[in-house]
Parts: C-alpha cells; structure tokens; sequence
C-alpha cells in the first residue's frame, strides 16, 4: 500500500486554490509527480517530488539541492538576558494589561469566572498576580488546578523559571505519586485529583487563600466534583477566593452555578486559521497523518506542525514511522523534528520538552537516536521562531505529536500547522453492565475548534482536518459530554462519603452523572465492603479511601493483609499502575522481544509476569542495563518502583503489616481476586462471558494467558479496539468467588454446566503451580 497525499478542500468556496492545486497535484499514483507550484514572486520551482520506491514518495527540496548551508547558530543568551526575556515575554501576554482590572475584580468577588484563549497567561501569570499582590501573605497558599499531570508539572517549572525559583520551593506542583512541593511552597499546582484528595485531610483548604479551578471547561470528572466541594467551602469561608478559569467555552453556565458570579474576559489574540477538508473519508488515519506531515513539511512555508492523536501507542508508532520515512529520505528534505507528547511519557521527559533550548545548542546527531529526547526551541520567544512565509529560520522544523493535552491545557509556541484525525480516546460506561471501556471516538465540534485555534497563535496558520466537511457538519457532537455522565463513580463515591456527604442524589453537581451509576457505584463498594448496607462508610471503606487508587485495587492491597502476601501485592499493584508500557519492541528486534517476553511468562497469568518481571528487576539492582537486555522499559519500572515506595508508605495507615508470600502464588491471585471479582469472565462454548453480565469478551493477544484459555479468569481492564478486550488477565478458580463475595456470589451461579464437554487444557495445571 503506497503512500498517498491527501485530498483537501477549503473550507467555504471548496474551490480549488493554489493551495489546493499542491495538495492535489501531490496526489498519489501520478508517477513522476511533480509539484508544479511555483512560487508567485520568483518563478523558481519550489519543489520537486520524485518517486523511487514503491512504497514511498521521495520528497526533493529544490533548496537542498542546491547546496543551501545552514545558518550558524547565534550564541547562547546569559542569564541577565534569559530573565529580561522572560519578563518582556510575560508584559506581552494578553493577560498583562488587564492585571490591575483583574485583580480588583477578584478582591471584590468571592467567585469569578474568568475565561480567555489559550496562551493568554491565565495559568502561568495569574497566580503570579496574586503573589505579588499579597494573597500568600499569613503562611497562606493559592492552589491552581489542572485536569492533567503534564500540565501541572509544565505549568509549575515554568512559573519556577519565571520567579526565578527553584522548582519545589515558592513554586511546586503535586500529582499522583509525586510530591515537589515544600514548606516553601505558595503556589501550588495540582491535578484536580491531588485538590480532591486533600479535602479528605483538610476539608475547609484552611491553608489556601485562593483556590484556582483552572481548565474548567474540560469538565474532568474531578473538577466536576471539586466545583460543588468548593461552592460548599466557601459559603462557610467568605476570605476565601475562587477563581474558575476556562477557555472560551461556556462560561455562563460556571456563572450560575456560582450563583451568577461575574465572567471576566480577557480579550484574545487570534490570526486567522484556514481551515482544510479531506475530500474523501480517510480510512487508516495513522498512515493518512504521516503522510500529510511531510507533505505539508515539503509544500508549506516553515512553521511547526501540531498532530492531535489519541494516545501513547499511537503516537509512538506515528513517530516512529515519521523518523523511519524522514530518515529514508535523508538529506534531501529537511530536518524534520518529532517531539511525542502525552500524559504517560515519565516526568523527566516530560519535564524536557518545555525546557528551552536556544537555538543551536542541540547536536544533529542527537536527533539520530531512535527515539530522541523532546527538547522545545519555543516558549521564551528567543529568535527563530516565526510565523509562515518568513523563509529561512534557523531553528529545525518540529512536528510536535501529541494527545488532546495540547488542545487547551498546552501552549506550544511556533505551532503554525495543526493536523487534526478528529478522533480522541475517550471513556464511556455502561451503567447496566458496570463495564468502562476507553476507545477511540470522533472529537466534539468545540474540540476540533479549539484545535484548529491552536494554528494561529503566533500568525495565520492552516488546520488540516483529516475528515470531511460533511463529516464534520453530521457527525461530529456539538461538545463533549462531561466525564462524570460516562465513567463510573466509584472512586468519587468512596471520596465523597468519607467527606461525610451522605446524600449523593442532592450533591450539588453541575451536571448530576446518571442516577444507575450512581446506583452501581454504591453497589459496588457495598460488595467490597467499603459501605453497609445503610450506605454507611465502614472501617475498611476509611482506609480503601486513603489510598490514592481505585477501590478494587485498594480492596486488593487491603486484602493481601488476609493472604500475608502484602510485599508481592504491592509489586503487581504498582505494575498495574503504571499502565501497559513494560515491554518495548523494536522493529528490527521483535523476534527476540517476544521472546523475552515469554521468558517472564509464569504459569497463572500476567499479574504474576508483572511481579515477575519486577522482581528480577530488583534482583538485577534496578539495573537499567538489564532492562536492555531484557526489553524492558527502564523508565515505567522506575515510575512502578516510585509508585510502590508510596504505597508502602501508606500501609501503615491502613493496618496491613509487610509480608511475603514466600513463592506460594496461590495467595497473591486470592488477593487479587478479593479485589477483581467484579471483574471475572467464564470459558462458555462460544468465547469468554463476563460472569454476573455475560457480556462477550476476549483475551488480549498480548496477554501471558492467550492461547491457554483457562476456564475462569478475572480481568484488570477492559478495552474496546476491534473487539471488548480484557487486559492484564489472571486465571482463578470459581470457589475462590465465594471464599473472597460470598455476598456477591451464589455458588449456584457459579456452577459450570459444560464442564464436561469443555476441552481439556495444555499448559500446567493448577495442582502442578500449587
Ligand atoms: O493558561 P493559558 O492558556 O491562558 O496560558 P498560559 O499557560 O499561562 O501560557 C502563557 C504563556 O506562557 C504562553 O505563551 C506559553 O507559551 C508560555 N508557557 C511556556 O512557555 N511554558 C509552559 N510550560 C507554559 C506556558
Ligand atoms: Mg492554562
């Protein structure tokens, strides 16, 4: 399957214009295609396109050809001038010339609503505002929120530079699992989550003065929860301010939630973005995104490019396959830098992409690597960056690849292109099965509108939508339906009643979630015995409460105190966590990955290869070199070696003593099971059934349990991709549902009518791994 260009048609006319002519002409199949573009003032061809492979079309930059050299780079700016930059930077933001409006509005409204652009320095400068301004006088701290982790530890190393402070000082952030903050600390920034959380030690924020619920229109289900905690607080807490900071999306109705508290406007600065349509639905977006980047990288003017995709894998894969065409190509296009974005990349490389480099001090051959380290020329407005048209710049061109975190909650500079799939992962819930799954759906109109704003932040800029005009017109929602309406709540529910929030049906929620889920919710801590049957919270909900992870996976950790198997608990628990990134598997070496990988495999299912791998991982002395040899990502093993440093710092807190099992695995899949078995799936004659729903579903083909297919298993989660996949799983036998729920399991039910006529199992057995 070769290469294509895409078809794309403007906007309003559709007719075809110069622009159009390129992108058609580039169009694949036409052999010895040439862009026939030339440019309007000198007549000189722009560029050229030949065709070589079959698989790919070569791109010649006419420019290269002829031997262009690239500019030297100018020095390196001092520190006096690093900071003279940064504060002319924060004069020119939008924000600034209100700063005196806006503060007196504060001082004289408990609430206010404020909403502005993208990059106009709510984030970064208000907060810095309030500082100057006295708000942290008395030992008191402003809090400023952010749905996502990425953004609260940016945001905060960036207020850190601007202050001229160490990060963790003045300035700190807080996220799951990690803590940079101090005695020091007065402005603090957090996920949503982390402000959450800190209501169950601190339930009237006594030592903020100013709470800052900022991203609101993302409508996470935390910050949903946070605006009635919050409404509640400061009735009682008239000091108090609360600031609610959104993007221009619907801020009347956070008016009057708050009882009709004032919006203030910060005026934008938008240039205008032309907007593109594929004339044909595209069938592999992946392929359709990589394409379109080097054509654009080839036929537009220098400016960097913004991707949206959904997640890590597949920003993984795209630029992976980016440096693989770019590297093909060689010489004959320019560079091309290819910076991923997204939530799970680990705190230090996140921490680098928004680390200005000046221009020039990065060595080419750095960007050889397979996978090069993100570094970002932009932000501090030093040279280079510059809008379309202005020809030769000295920066490297960058394709910066990355999740919806850069729809609102990031401001990349120089971004002059944006490519928009208009899909994003998404989480939904089914109230009636109890079954949350992630997938893959098309974006929201107002999604796709706030990512074509991000094109025109420093010029006029083009977004690319890969997708009709149609399809935009009749298929996609007007917004976003907020979290709370399609995940399920039970991590809030345990939240909100140890609080002491009793009446969930009267919380006073912006838009209430569905009463079922509600319902489920309960009923679910009800059987892991979190609530009584009043709805009462029970010693063992406190303490699920006070562990910062889902309740069945609390459960499970509670639980592994019954077992004596808390020490291998806490691995598997930590592993789990950090989400499905231990393994890697490089093109070129994918024989010896797999087979790596098997080498981990025990018999009982993933959980246990999870705790395997990390336990020869300690053994090695968290060597990274073994990692190496053992396809093993080094830095999600750091990250599960963190998460699990916590955890064990919490056991004490909820009464569960260090324990091993001594290799009796038997035990660790118990405690497992006292927490998943909510989560269990039978072997039926037709395919795996979830037990209680009998809800269709298949193991992961990545999954240590594929091809032995036990009779009952339980899942960690589900995924929908091409089929309901269930991930993580681990074999049980279906006594234990009624050793670890007897409340929730007949053992009528659990009876297994074809036993019998099942096939007989290869693989070990059960009595073999005891
Ligand atoms: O919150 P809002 O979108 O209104 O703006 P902001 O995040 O405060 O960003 C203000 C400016 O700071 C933008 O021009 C960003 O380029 C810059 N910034 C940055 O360089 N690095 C960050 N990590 C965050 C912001
Ligand atoms: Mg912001």
């Amino acid at each position: 399957q070769p290469a294509r260009a895409m078809d794309l048609v403007e906007e309003e006319s559709g007719a075809p214009g110069e622009e159009q002519r390129r992108w058609e002409e580039a169009r694949l199949g036409a052999a010895a295609l040439k862009f026939g573009a030339r440019d309007a003032a000198s007549q000189e061809p722009k560029y050229q396109l030949v065709l070589e492979e079959e698989e790919t079309i070569e791109f010649v930059r006419a420019a290269q050809l002829q031997g262009d050299e690239e500019p030297a780079a100018p020095p390196a700016p001092t520190q006096a001038q690093q900071q003279e930059c940064i504060q002319a930077v924060r004069r020119s933001l939008p924000v600034f010339p209100f700063r005196e409006e806006l503060l007196a509005a504060i001082a004289s409204h408990q609430v206010l609503i404020i909403e502005g652009e993208t990059g106009s320095g709510k984030t970064t400068q208000i907060p810095q505002y309030l500082f100057e301004e006295g708000y942290t006088k008395k030992g008191l701290k402003i809090a400023c929120t952010q749905p996502r982790r990425v953004a609260a530890m940016s945001v905060a190393a960036r207020v850190a530079r601007e202050m001229g402070v160490k990060l963790g000082n003045e300035v700190g952030y807080s996220i799951r699992f990690e803590d940079c903050t101090s005695e020091r600390t007065v402005l603090h920034y957090m996920t949503d989550g982390m402000l959450l959380r800190e209501f169950l030690s601190e339930p009237d924020l006594a030592s903020y003065s100013v709470v800052m619920v900022d991203e609101a229109h993302e409508r996470t289900l935390h910050t949903d929860i946070l605006f009635g905690l919050i409404k509640d607080v400061a009735r009682f807490r008239p000091e108090l301010k609360v600031l609610v900071a959104s993007a221009t999306l619907d801020t009347a109705r956070f008016s009057t939630f708050f009882d009709d508290a004032p919006v203030f406007r910060i005026p934008g600065r938008r240039f205008p973005v032309d907007i593109f349509y594929t004339k044909a639905p595209e069938a592999d977006y992946l392929e359709a995104c990589v394409v379109s980047v080097l054509q654009i990288h080839v036929t537009q003017p220098p400016g960097d490019v913004l991707v949206f995709l959904t997640g890590q894998e597949e920003i993984e894969a795209a630029c992976e396959m980016l440096q693989d065409r770019c590297r093909r190509l060689g010489s004959k296009i320019r560079e091309l830098l290819v910076l991923p974005i997204y939530a799970n990349l680990p705190s230090d490389m996140q921490a680098r992409i928004f680390q200005p480099t000046p221009p020039g001090a990065r060595k080419v051959s750095e960007l050889q690597k397979p996978l090069p380290h993100p570094v970002v020329l932009r932000g501090l407005g030093w040279g280079g960056a510059s809008g379309a048209g202005s020809g030769e710049d000295a920066r490297m061109q960058a394709v910066v690849v990355a999740t919806n975190i850069a729809e609102t909650s990031l401001t990349i500079e120089g971004i002059i292109y944006v490519l928009d799939p208009g899909f994003c992962k998404q989480k939904s819930y089914n109230p009636r099965t109890g079954m949350e799954s992630l997938t893959v759906t098309p974006c929201s109109k107002a999604s796709a509108n706030q990512r074509a704003g991000r094109a025109g932040r420093v010029a006029a800029g083009k977004c690319f939508r890969l997708y009709t005009a149609w399809a935009y017109q009749h298929e996609l929602e007007e917004t976003t339906v907020p979290e709370i309406q399609r995940t399920s709540l039970g991590n809030v529910v345990l939240l909100l009643k140890s609080l002491g929030i009793h009446d969930l049906m009267h919380f006073d929620f912006l838009d209430p979630p569905p009463y079922e889920t509600l319902l489920l919710a309960l009923e679910q801590l009800y059987a892991l015995g979190a609530l009584n049957h009043l709805g009462e919270l029970t010693t063992s909900g406190r303490k699920m409460a006070e562990l910062p992870v889902d309740p069945m996976l609390s459960k499970m950790i509670l639980a592994s105190e019954k077992y004596s198997c808390s020490e291998e608990i806490l691995t598997v628990a930590a592993m789990l966590s950090v989400n499905n990134s231990i393994f890697y598997r490089p093109k070129d070496k994918v024989v010896h990955a797999d087979n790596a990988r098997v080498n981990f495999f025990l018999p009982g299912g993933d959980h246990l290869v999870l705790l395997n791998v990390y336990t020869q991982w300690a053994e090695s002395g968290y060597s990274s070199q073994w990692c190496y040899e053992n396809f093993v990502q080094f830095r999600s093993m750091r990250r599960a070696r963190d998460v699990r440093e916590q955890l064990e710092g919490l056991l004490e807190r909820v009464e569960v003593g260090l324990s091993s099992c001594q290799g009796d695995y038997i035990r660790v899949r118990k405690a497992v099971t006292a927490g998943y078995f909510y989560h269990t799936a039978r072997l039926t004659r037709s395919g795996y059934r979830t037990v209680k729903q009998q809800q269709t579903v298949f193991i992961h083909p990545n999954s240590s349990l594929f091809e032995e297919q036990p009779r009952w298993l339980l899942y960690h989660e589900l995924v929908l991709t091409t089929k309901e996949f269930m991930r993580q799983v681990l074999e049980i036998e279906s006594s234990w549902l009624l050793e670890v729920a007897p409340h929730y399991y007949k053992a009528k039910e659990l009876e297994d009518p074809h036993a019998k006529k099942m096939p007989k199992k290869t693989g070990k057995t059960r009595e073999e791994l005891g």
